[in-house]
């Protein structure tokens, strides 16, 4: 284990020695898709791939990005949350996590985890928190929520016995049924007191016609086990969020979530293919 920098934690091995450019990976794929600069031939031909099966990929991605924010906001503003864990960070782009909250409340508290090397490296811009709040960055997988909960870190960063908004924001459809994305979501949330909240997305197949489903989800399959794509139904969504109280408006395409002060006019459910929502631990 090596610090890098203060609050950045990674793994026995330099991220850069983990970085493969010959392979499209999501974090920098949906950089790509959202205009950034962060992304290498393998991660466009894959972007543009699936963006020849499903043309409105790129309102996809960006629909998700301000869903996540608004997300974040609510959660500050009105659920009165302090604290985030937020799993599946992505590239450090405008508005990340701890920026939205801080800017409603700058003693919000923010840990963020990603497995992606290419977002290790760019880890310090996430480091950038208020003086009264505080940010940290775990280079850790998703499934292994033991090592995510237990990570000195984490325990330095947030207190598990105060609620916390766990967010888990396009990157449930890269865990495939097999490795129980359902056990490890209610591991998460066991570990979380009484009011606090998950908020989520994910893609789905429910509004695309089948073969443009396949084609989607073949077109990640070249990218290795990184870039995979399990789309699922709204009814394996709502799954997620079992024994939760959906927050208003409970699921919905993430371009409709809370989204009245949102540029009009919104795109279709079928354009963005992504479910949204979010949802109380009592
Ligand atoms: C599409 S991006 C979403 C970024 C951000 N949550 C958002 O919605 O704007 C998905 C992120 O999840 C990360 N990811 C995918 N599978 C993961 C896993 N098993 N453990 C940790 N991170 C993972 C990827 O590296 C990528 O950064």
């Amino acid at each position: 284990m090596t610090t890098d920098a203060p609050g950045v934690t990674t793994g026995p091995t330099h991220p850069s020695d983990r970085i493969d450019t010959s392979v499209a990976h999501p974090a920098r794929r949906y950089n790509y898709w959202l205009g950034g600069k962060d992304n290498f031939q393998a991660d466009r031909d894959s972007g543009d791939a699936m963006a020849a099966a499903f043309p409105t990929i790129r309102t996809a991605a960006l629909e998700n990005r301000r869903f996540l924010q608004r997300a974040v906001r609510h959660l500050a503003r009105e659920a009165g949350i302090r604290q985030f864990l937020d799993i599946g960070t992505g590239i450090p782009t405008a508005d990340n996590t701890h920026e939205v909250a801080q800017a409603v409340a700058p003693e919000s508290r923010v840990v963020y985890v990603d497995n992606d090397p290419i977002v290790l490296a760019h880890a310090r811009a996430l480091l950038t928190s208020s003086p009264q709040g505080a940010t940290a960055y775990i280079d850790a997988d998703l499934r292994d929520p033991e090592r995510i909960l237990a990570h000195p870190d984490l325990l330095r960063t947030i207190d598990l016995s105060r609620p916390v908004g766990l967010m888990l924001v396009a990157i449930l459809h890269f865990v495939p049924d097999g490795d129980d994305p359902y056990a490890v979501v209610a591991r998460l949330l066991d570990a979380l007191p009484p009011g606090s909240y998950l908020a989520a997305s994910h893609a789905t197949h429910d509004y695309l016609p089948p073969e443009i489903a396949r084609e989607a989800k073949a077109a990640s399959r070249g990218d290795g086990p990184h870039g995979l794509i399990n789309l699922r139904s709204r009814e394996e969504f709502v799954r997620f969020f079992d024994g939760l109280e959906l927050v208003e408006p409970g699921v919905t395409s993430v371009a409709e979530w809370r989204a009245d002060d949102a540029p009009q006019p919104r795109p279709s459910v079928a354009e963005v293919s992504m479910y949204g929502a979010v949802a109380r631990k009592s």
